[in-house]
């Protein structure tokens, strides 16, 4: 049994940040950020708007693309490191928001892998038969956990959701490789120190030490990712018996224009090659790569029976790549 993307959807906040508006906060600059980073702007949430409230809205609109009713949804696997609370799980909140009353519904830890490693455990449930149609999300709200005193991380991160809908198929449009991968050995460059049973919350770790923020090693991270990002896509592509010269287009993970272009530059795929959105929305974690690529489909960027090779990495460390056939 194949493995096909039906449908593709995107929700984010609607009040935009720019990097000007980034300099009244922090001692920053635009011309640091845009250099630094290549992003412009990000989204954020206001009130009343959370996790749950984007998943849904991408996840309506990758259902609405596949035609699939939200009774027919078997399974909804959100990846996202900003869930509503701890527990019950984001993705029970967006089965009820949904009606989708025959799913079952889990949340999934692997920062900004989510999505992929949503993938990857779609396509196990949707080959052997457990499941027919499936919802993988990537959402987040890291403006919540993003510490805005700190500028060496604060002007990074974005807000938003990006959904499939993966269906069990007989034809060749297929998911035609998912790949998976982890390294605890560097889970404390990149994690939340406080919120979980090692720190829990008193009002001393919790605010005083800013412990409920982000922390990142960002120098560290940036090496890492880009030789993990090129393991990935180099074992989907050998895998599938492909060299670098067969890819019709990657999406990475949407993180920092200098990782993504040394990755490229590594796998020496051209620029023409790529799908970026991240000065619009900075690195918006799980929900970086399943945004992206809504807007490509529907920008018809990604043509019938092209090589669509996605790529990830995130805290843990994760990371991730899939390979398509479109
Ligand atoms: N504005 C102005 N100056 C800044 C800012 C800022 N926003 N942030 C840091 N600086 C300063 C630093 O304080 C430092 O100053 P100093 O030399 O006086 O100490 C200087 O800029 C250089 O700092 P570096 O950290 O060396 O800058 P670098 O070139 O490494 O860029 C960055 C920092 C952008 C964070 C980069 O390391 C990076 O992108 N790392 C990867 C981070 C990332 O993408 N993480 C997410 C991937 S994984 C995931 O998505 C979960």
């Amino acid at each position: 049994m194949n493995v096909r993307i039906t449908g593709t959807g995107s929700a984010l906040p609607g009040k935009i940040l720019t990097n000007a508006e980034l300099e009244r906060l922090v001692d920053t600059s635009d011309e640091w950020i845009t250099t630094r980073t290549g992003i412009k702007e990000r989204r954020i949430a206001v009130e009343g708007e959370y996790t749950s409230t984007f998943a849904a809205e991408a996840a309506r609109r990758a259902m609405a693309m596949a035609g699939a009713h939200p009774e027919e949804i078997d399974l909804i696997i959100i990846g996202t490191v900003t869930p509503d609370f701890p527990f019950p799980s984001t993705a029970c909140i967006v089965q009820d928001l949904l009606g989708a009353t025959n799913a079952t519904a889990f949340d999934l830890s692997a920062a900004c892998s989510g999505f992929l490693y949503g993938v990857s455990i779609a396509e196990k449930f949707l080959r052997s038969g457990a499941a027919r149609k499936v919802l993988v999300i990537g959402s987040e709200v890291l403006s919540r956990i993003v510490d805005w005193q700190d500028r060496n991380t604060c002007v990074l991160f974005g807000d938003g959701a990006g959904a499939v809908v993966l269906e069990a198929s007989e034809g060749d449009h297929s998911l035609l490789s998912t790949h998976t991968f982890s390294n605890g050995s560097f889970w404390n460059l990149l994690y939340q120190p406080g919120s979980g049973s090692r720190n829990p919350a008193t009002e001393s770790r919790t605010i005083d030490e800013r412990l409920i923020y982000l922390k990142m090693e960002g120098n560290d991270v940036f090496k890492h990712a880009v030789r993990a990002m090129e393991e990935a896509a180099l074992k989907a592509l050998d895998a599938n018996g492909l060299t670098p010269s067969n890819i019709s287009l990657m999406i990475p993970h949407q993180a920092n224009r200098r990782i993504i272009d040394a990755t490229t530059k590594r796998l020496g795929l051209g620029p023409d090659k790529l799908f970026t959105n991240l000065h619009r929305y900075g690195n918006t974690s799980s929900a970086s790569i399943p945004i992206a690529l809504d807007e490509a489909n529907r920008q018809g960027v990604i043509k019938p029976d092209s090589k669509l090779l996605m790529v990830a990495f995130g805290g843990g460390f994760t990371y991730a790549s899939a390979l398509v056939n479109w």
